[in-house]
């Protein structure tokens, strides 16, 4: 059920797009599946070369699929990330709040009411001679991303907390197997939805002015760049 977190029936995008956070405390409570659905219809709204819209989901949402999933991504964080024991309890460091909440997602993944996996079809890039492409091709992540990115508004949006992770790559074998998901696909991103505990603030970020050039790499001051 919408939480304070909403915005309003209609949020502007700005206010929208300047708080999609990535939110790893989510409730168990239930997320009708009709809601999930207009999540997922924002997804594919995203562009994709020649619109081939490459994309596929897999919605996990029974207790022991959750389950399976989550003991495999807490494995797969202790072993390539670690380090949370020499987390300090007083280190209120943003990169140590960020390790918590990581090791709350993880601990607690199961329990979201569902983790939404975003696939993506495998194809080469342009740039990838023929003669040159062996084995498998990557998933198509320039538009698998834009589509995720769509989901994260859209969840913003209806106050459904949300966080893109990508550590599922690490048992992806598995996954294919497990889920019978077939070799044409790559998993991209993995997703766990829910009403979240805290509150949605503002992200983070540099501002676009320390990033952006003008005809030059050496051309920050366009002169008029208010
Ligand atoms: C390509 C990509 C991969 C990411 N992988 C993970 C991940 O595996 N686990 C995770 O907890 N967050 C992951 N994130 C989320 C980032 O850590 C997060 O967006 C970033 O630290 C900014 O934090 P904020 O969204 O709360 O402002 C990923 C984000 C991107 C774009």
């Amino acid at each position: 059920m919408p939480n304070n977190n909403t915005l309003s029936d209609n949020p502007p995008f700005f206010d929208v797009v300047s708080q999609v956070r990535a939110m790893r405390r989510l409730k168990p409570d239930l997320v009708p599946l009709a809601t999930i659905r207009k999540v997922l219809e924002a997804g594919v709204q995203a562009p994709s070369g020649q619109n081939t819209q490459p994309w596929a989901f897999l919605l996990i949402h029974s207790p022991e699929e959750k389950r399976w999933f989550q003991e495999r991504y807490a494995n797969a964080i202790e072993t390539r990330f670690g380090g949370f024991d020499r987390l300090k309890e007083d280190d209120t460091s943003s990169l140590a709040r960020q390790m918590r909440a990581v090791k709350y997602q993880c601990d607690h993944m199961h329990e979201s009411p569902m983790i939404l996996l975003v696939a993506g079809k495998r194809d080469w890039p342009f740039k990838v001679a023929q003669e040159d492409r062996v084995g498998l091709a990557p998933p198509n992540y320039g538009a698998v991303y834009p589509c995720v990115q769509n989901i994260l508004l859209a969840c913003r949006s209806l106050g459904l907390g949300a966080a893109l992770t990508t550590m599922h790559q690490v048992f992806e074998d598995d996954l294919h197997v497990h889920f019978k998901i077939p070799e044409s696909y790559g998993v991209v991103v993995s997703m766990p939805i829910g009403w979240p505990m805290g509150n949605f603030g503002p992200v983070t970020r540099k501002p676009a002015a320390g990033v952006t050039y003008f005809d030059s790499w050496d051309n920050t001051d366009p002169g008029n760049w208010a």
